[in-house]
Order: structure tokens, then sequence, then C-alpha cells
């Protein structure tokens, strides 16, 4: 490993996941068992696994999963990997479930890998949810997930383009989207792990702003009344966002900080 063109802790992830498929060894063997050599197709496929991520592949790809705030999930090209920032979306899920503290109804919106729905449906057996997406190969990793988390009868997967996927007149106590948002000029859609994810999970084509705009401004339609939305945007839309919101008559509207420290959730509740 130390000649390995990658950094010592990618090397480290790739390495661990040779030695779980080919030996059923855990991590901790990367130190007990350093003197070990690799079988030949062992080797051959660390080296395939190396050129792919110098090659620029996301890990997570190269994996095939991802963890994410409870959860492991399924990923491949055909998804956006969860990043770390949403799990902030699933912990304002939360707390507003457990303070409703009854059967609550959640909408997700773009639901990617199932990400955000599976890890509230996992964290909270007293939520029901819908989670929809455009991408009918979303929607098949997002139910291969349901299915090996046995959450498959808690959260229905329909496919469409935003509110117009759901098959009958439905409101919610609480709707989440991490909806695309990366304005289509922006040139970080052709840098680092985003050139391998799909474009239509990352952008909305135009100015970065127009699913935000739909999502929010047929909210009212979707709620309870008294229900939340949270919604997920860049870190220098939140001004934007809270326009959006008091907009669509929104109140106890607020913007949330991420770990990171910045403002990268915004959200707001129906009047009663
Ligand atoms: C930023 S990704 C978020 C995925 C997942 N929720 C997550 O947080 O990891 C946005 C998702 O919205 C979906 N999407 C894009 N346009 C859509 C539309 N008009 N209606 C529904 N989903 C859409 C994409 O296919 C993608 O899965």
């Amino acid at each position: 490993m130390s000649n390995c063109e990658l950094p010592a802790n990618e090397a480290r992830i790739l390495l661990t996941h040779i030695l779980e498929k080919h030996y059923q060894l855990p991590r901790s063997a990367l130190l007990s068992r350093d003197d070990m050599s690799l079988s030949e197709p062992a080797f051959q496929e660390w080296e395939s696994l190396v050129s792919r991520r110098v090659l620029g592949e996301p890990i997570a790809y190269i994996l095939g999963k991802k963890g994410f705030h409870n959860i492991e999930l399924e990923v491949g090209p055909g998804v956006l990997i969860p990043r770390p920032e949403t799990e902030l979306l699933v912990e304002i899920a939360l707390d507003e479930i457990t303070k409703l503290n009854k059967h609550t109804r959640v909408l997700d919106l773009g639901t990617g890998s199932g990400a955000i729905a599976l890890s509230i449906a996992s964290a909270a057996p007293q939520a029901s949810l819908i989670a929809t997406d455009q991408s009918t190969k979303a929607l098949a990793i997002a139910k291969q997930n349901a299915q090996c988390l046995n959450l498959l009868d808690q959260v229905q997967f329909l496919l469409g383009s935003w509110y117009a996927a759901l098959t009958e007149p439905s409101q919610f106590d609480v709707i989440i989207s991490n909806p695309p948002y990366i304005a289509h000029q922006d040139p970080h859609l052709t840098q680092g792990d985003l050139r391998f994810e799909p474009v239509s999970a990352l952008t909305d084509y135009g100015s970065g702003l127009s699913c935000l705009e739909i999502i929010i401004a047929q909210v009212n339609q979707y709620l309870k009344p008294g229900g939340l939305i949270a919604v997920e945007h860049g870190f220098d839309q939140s001004e934007a966002v809270l326009g959006l919101m008091k907009l669509a008559d929104l109140i106890d509207v607020q913007a949330h900080l991420d770990l990171a420290g910045y403002y990268r959730v915004t959200s707001g509740r129906k009047r009663l």
C-alpha cells in the first residue's frame, strides 16, 4: 500500500473492502495482518479499484454503498451520493415527529437513494412516508434500499415531478426536500465527484432556485394546517429561500446552520 497513488485514508477504505470481500476480515486486519499478501484475484481487484479512484470515480460508487445518518444505503451512478449536511433535514423532521407524538405523515420530494425518507422511517416507526422522484433509476435504487432495510411497509415510492407524483389528494404533517439547486453555469458541476453523479440530481438547468420555487409555491396545498416544510439549498441561497417561504405566506420561517456553519436548510409552517 505504501507506493499506492492514493491518499492513505482512501487506500485504507479500499483495502478494507478487499479484505472484507475476499477474506471476510474486519477493518482491524489492516493492522493485525499487515504482513499478509493478497491472492492474485484480490490483488487484481485492488488494482482495478485504485485505478478507478485515480480516474476520479467517487469512493461511494466504487464500493456501491454509503453510510447516512443511522443507515447504510446502496448507491450507484443513477443516484446522488447522500451528503452528511443533508442529515440536518432528517434531524429537523425527527424533532417535529417527536413533538407531534402521534402517527405522522411525511413527504420526501426527490428522494434519490431514499436517504432522507429511509433514515426517518428507520428512526421513527410512528411515521409513514411517501418518497417521490422523477428518475426511474433513482426510485429503483431507493426501493431496493427500502427492501434491504425492511422498510417497504412504511415508505411508499411514487414516480413523477414534485407534487404531481401524488396519486390522490393528500396533506402531510411534514414535507422535506433536497432538490437540485446548483445553477447550470456553476463550474463545480464539472469538478470532483459531481462529474460522476446524475446531472438532473444536481442542477435545475437554470438559476438554481427553480425547483425550490415550485416546491415552496405549492406547499400550502399539501401541508396540514400547522404542518412543517424544510428544504436544503446552497450556502448562498438562504436569503432567497427565506423570501420564497414568506411569499408563500408561511410562518415561523427559519434558517438552520449546518455543522460547517452555513445556512443550508430553511423551514416554515403553514398557518393554522
Ligand atoms: C439533490 S438530489 C437529492 C437526493 C436525496 N434526497 C438526497 O438527499 O440524497 C435531488 C433529487 O431530486 C430528483 N428530481 C429532480 N427533478 C425532479 C422533479 N422535477 N421531480 C421529482 N424529483 C426530481 C433527482 O432525480 C434527485 O434524485
